[in-house]
């Protein structure tokens, strides 16, 4: 049991309880971007800036950013980051647990007096998930300067586009350009997360460095073929749009399954018009693919619209297939990977790295700065899920590495930025 650990993570551990409960279905964890359980959580964590000691406001996208100054002006600033958001029914650590660990950190460097050559931003993004719009880290990429303007019109299934709900929100969606921050001022980009697997407990490790983040495409599926009679229609004169989707769906699985390196999920399904003696006239459903080289991935996807648009032929049934989100797998800083790798190995812990699966705001903000992340064990490797768990110790260590990375950091040479400006 490493007491200093325990002390440090306790409040965090705290703290994630209460945001647990900002939550748009009382009973379980659900917070979608600029929902009122978004606004309630974004008040909290700003006032845990706010008490941290850090200068805190929110930007047009729906982040929340706070800042320890550095006493040169002109120094760069190092952020620290990741959501707030979360899927349906999730667990309490997904994000959050990397914004108020980050907040964790630079309140002890800042009561600790240490005059850091480099200022400190903590960012709480409110768009990773991407579950409310078929878009997402959008505060991120707002932050990246990558963000698209025609995502503003993506709509959720209410039919709210994201511009609306921004602006319902108090969000001036004409100052979303002014978020992005210059590749000149920001000199790095480190986020603490779940792993989201169950590697580091089958290591019995507590931290990982993150070297790569797979790359991920999301489609969208519409099967159509003819409503009809369930009792009269003969079963070989159907045009069966959920019977087809079914045999689809296993065909994407069976792809998956084929290639060492991919995996597929089909996390949302719909059948109209929903009613239990209609043959279903359509049927939509989601893809969720990922990689982590983007040639594995496109193949994939192209492997998989072909079997598709065969099945569809063979079943005389229509086909739309949307793409409707690409990010591309990225790999973390080298410099940073070994930094970071350091600070475990001066704080006793065996450095271990570990690519990412899951996708996470790091993967936007490579556009901008050098990133790494820093994985926690979390029990069971589940997440995603109210069973998502970690531990007080653990939650603890992650605050004294990322203490002990900044302690040590090296803000790089004017020479080494203009270098990575040139190599970009
Ligand atoms: O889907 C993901 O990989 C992340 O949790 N948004
Ligand atoms: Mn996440
Ligand atoms: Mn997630």
């Amino acid at each position: 049991m490493n007491a200093t650990d325990r002390r440090l993570g306790e409040r965090v551990m705290r703290r994630l309880d209460e945001l647990a409960l900002d939550t748009d279905e009382p009973g379980r964890i659900t917070r979608l971007f600029l929902s009122p359980a978004h606004a309630r959580a974004m008040d909290r964590v700003q006032r845990w800036m706010e008490e941290a000691g850090l200068n805190a406001h929110r930007d047009p996208i729906g982040n929340v950013v706070g800042r320890l100054a550095c006493t040169n002006e002109a120094a760069m600033t190092f952020i620290l980051g990741s959501h707030i958001d979360s899927v349906r029914d999730a667990g309490r650590y997904d994000g959050c647990f990397g914004v108020l660990a980050a907040i964790e950190v630079v309140e002890d460097i800042r009561r600790g007096g240490a005059r850091l050559p480099f200022a400190i931003e903590v960012v709480a993004f409110g768009d990773e998930e991407g579950v409310r719009f078929p878009t997402t880290l959008s505060g991120s990429r707002a932050l990246a300067g990558t963000f698209s303007r025609a995502s503003l019109s993506a709509r959720d299934p209410k039919g709210v586009s994201l511009g609306e709900a921004l602006r319902s929100f108090g969000c001036d969606t004409g100052a979303i350009a002014s978020v992005a921050r210059s590749p000149h001022d920001v000199c790095g980009y480190l986020e603490a997360h779940i792993e989201q697997g169950p590697v580091l407990e089958v290591e019995n490790l507590a931290l990982g460095v993150v070297t790569a983040i797979s790359g991920c495409s999301r489609l969208k599926v519409v099967v159509s073929g003819e409503a009809g009679h369930a009792g009269t229609v003969p079963m070989s004169r159907r045009k069966d749009a959920m019977a087809g989707a079914a045999e689809m769906i296993l065909a994407v699985e069976r792809q998956a399954r084929g290639s060492a390196d991919v995996v597929a999920t089909v996390g949302v399904i719909d059948a109209l018009p929903g009613a239990i003696n209609v043959i279903p006239a359509q049927a939509h459903f989601s893809i969720d693919l990922r990689a982590p080289t983007d040639a594995s991935r496109h193949r994939a996807v192209a492997a998989i619209e072909g079997e598709l648009h065969s099945i569809a032929s063979e079943r005389q049934l229509g086909l739309a297939v949307t793409p409707n989100y690409d990010a591309a797998a990225i790999d973390c800083d080298a410099k940073l990977v070994a930094a970071l790798s350091q600070a475990l190995e001066r704080q006793g812990h065996r450095p271990f790295a570990l690519p990412s699966g899951a996708g996470h705001d790091a993967m936007a903000m490579a556009s901008l700065c050098p990133v790494v992340m820093l994985f926690v064990r979390c029990k069971g490797g589940i997440s995603h899920n109210p069973a998502e768990a970690i531990t007080v110790e653990d939650a603890g260590a992650v605050i004294r590495v990322i203490r002990d990375f900044l302690l040590h950091y090296e803000v790089p040479s004017s020479k080494a930025i203009a270098h990575r400006m040139a190599a970009r």
